[in-house]
């Protein structure tokens, strides 16, 4: 089985890919990490984000190692044996991995790595377009949304906790920003797939989205009528 969680920055997808991939036992693949590897490595290399052409070449030659976190069920992200799993989450990459993503050439070589990976099955993955590209053919398909005030609440804990300072509505803006240009940009852009479960999070726990998204998977869906959420998905 396959499950496909996408959604904007903030919105939850990672905490609760990691959970639900924990629960059923399946792989968890973070596909922003690698986005964010890339960009990271660029800044190291002085390579602007606006450079497609040496954005593909780093991309192709890359050595990028991706395993599963046994203490937080995330993935750790290791480039040319270096773990920047910390190092990738920094504001300076948040800033500008969405123009590094934007070109086609580094979606097809990072897609293509995406769907080898798919092809092993049991896995959950979580981004932008993993319902629509990566994995069109995904068994369940969610698309987690949440409010952007509440977005930035969330990313500016998240934040606190690793030691960055950054202000809610500096965070605000930044996230719109991103917002805009991951749905805009004309390479698999952000957006819900048709027969996605739209689930919007703002008022939710962690633990609430994901007993609704197991109970789906798992075949009850009991919990739908009391969170208010409205069930997209067509068969
Ligand atoms: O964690 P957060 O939601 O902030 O972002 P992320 O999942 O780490 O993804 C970082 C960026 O990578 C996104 O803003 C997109 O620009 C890009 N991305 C993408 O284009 N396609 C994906 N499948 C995943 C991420």
């Amino acid at each position: 089985m396959k499950i496909a969680i996408d959604g904007p920055a903030g919105a939850g997808k990672s905490t609760i890919a990691r959970q639900v991939a924990k629960k059923l036992g399946y792989t968890y693949l973070d596909t922003g990490a690698m986005y964010r590897a890339l960009t990271y490595t660029a800044i190291q290399r002085d390579i602007s984000p606006s450079n497609s052409s040496a954005l593909a070449s780093v991309v192709s030659q890359m050595d990028l190692q991706i395993t599963s976190d046994e203490e937080t069920g995330g993935n750790r992200i290791f480039v040319d044996g270096e773990d920047i799993t910390e190092a990738i989450r920094k504001p300076v990459v948040s800033g500008n991995v969405s123009e590094v993503s934007s070109h086609a050439e580094v979606r097809k070589v990072i897609v293509d790595l995406q769907k080898r990976m798919a092809e092993q099955g049991q896995v959950v993955m979580d981004g932008r377009d993993i319902g629509t590209v990566v994995m069109p053919d995904a068994d369940w398909k969610f698309f987690l949304t949440a409010s952007v005030s509440e977005r930035a609440r969330r990313r500016q804990l998240e934040l606190s906790k690793n030691g960055h300072e950054v202000d809610l509505k500096e965070l605000e803006r930044q996230i719109q920003d991103r917002d805009l240009m991951d749905s805009t940009r004309a390479v698999s852009p952000l957006r819900k797939a048709e027969d996605a479960i739209h689930i919007d999070t703002t008022h939710m726990t962690i633990d609430e989205v994901v007993k609704l998204v197991l109970n789906y998977v798992q075949g009850g869906k009991s919990s739908v009528q009391s969170t208010n959420n409205h069930p997209q998905r067509h068969n």
